[in-house]
């Protein structure tokens, strides 16, 4: 399973690649963080960062609109993958930015028969949300696991990229359930960098061989 960060700080980039962070997921939340700058050259910026897929979502409603902004942005870099919501102009604008070649993460996927069309519709990643799931006391992962069920049974080729993460816990389970990737918030990277055991045992190693009173 590969690890994208769910964000569009560079700090955070940078940093998530040098702990094994190979692609990044941005929605227009996450780029409105940062500011007021240009998208395209935060996007640009953004896959000169990582090696993998760099997903940015589309601004606007409406098929027509879709496909015209999907074409835009998917022309930004070769690594860019247009994000479009689960909606029914999304689905028809994925079929048809599909259909010309143009990669499609389509995001805000919270039921099975989402991932499904999605899938017929070609997609090249669906971006089903498992915390805010979660938040509703509905079931994330049993999302996750029935859509890599229908996946696997329909011999579909789309990727199946898991969203709205919350803890270290959810990317373990993704990671057994088979998804291509996980994306995370940074939070969530720094939690799985880190063990209070590990800190611990640090700590008393350093301290006994200090006791040896002689430099390293
Ligand atoms: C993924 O593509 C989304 O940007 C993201 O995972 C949403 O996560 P949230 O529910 O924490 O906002």
């Amino acid at each position: 399973m590969k690890l994208f960060l769910d964000t569009a700080d560079l700090t955070q980039i940078n940093q998530g690649v040098l702990w094994g962070v190979s692609g990044v997921t941005t929605n227009p939340t996450l780029v409105a963080a940062e500011g007021t700058g240009d998208y395209q050259s935060l996007v640009v910026a953004i896959c000169a960062a990582v090696p993998d897929e760099v997903s940015a979502e589309v601004t606007v409603e409406g098929a027509a609109d879709i496909v015209t902004q999907g074409r835009e942005i998917a022309s930004w870099h070769q690594n860019v993958i247009v994000k479009v919501p689960c909606t029914p102009d999304g689905f028809e604008a994925c079929k048809q930015l599909s259909g010309e070649g143009i990669r499609v993460n389509m995001t805000l996927c919270f039921s099975a028969s989402q991932a499904l069309l999605a899938a017929l519709c070609g997609a090249y990643f669906i971006s089903p949300f498992i915390g805010r799931l979660d938040d509703l006391g509905q079931d994330g992962l049993g999302l996750i696991s029935e859509i890599m069920d229908i996946y696997h049974k329909g011999s579909f080729q789309t990727r199946v990229l898991a969203a709205s993460i919350r803890h270290p816990l959810h990317v373990l389970r993704v990671a057994s359930l088979g998804v291509y990737a996980a994306t995370i918030p940074f939070k969530v990277l720094e939690q799985l960098t880190k063990h209070p055991l590990t800190d611990i045992g640090i700590t008393r190693f350093l301290a006994d061989w200090r006791s040896r009173g002689v430099a390293t």
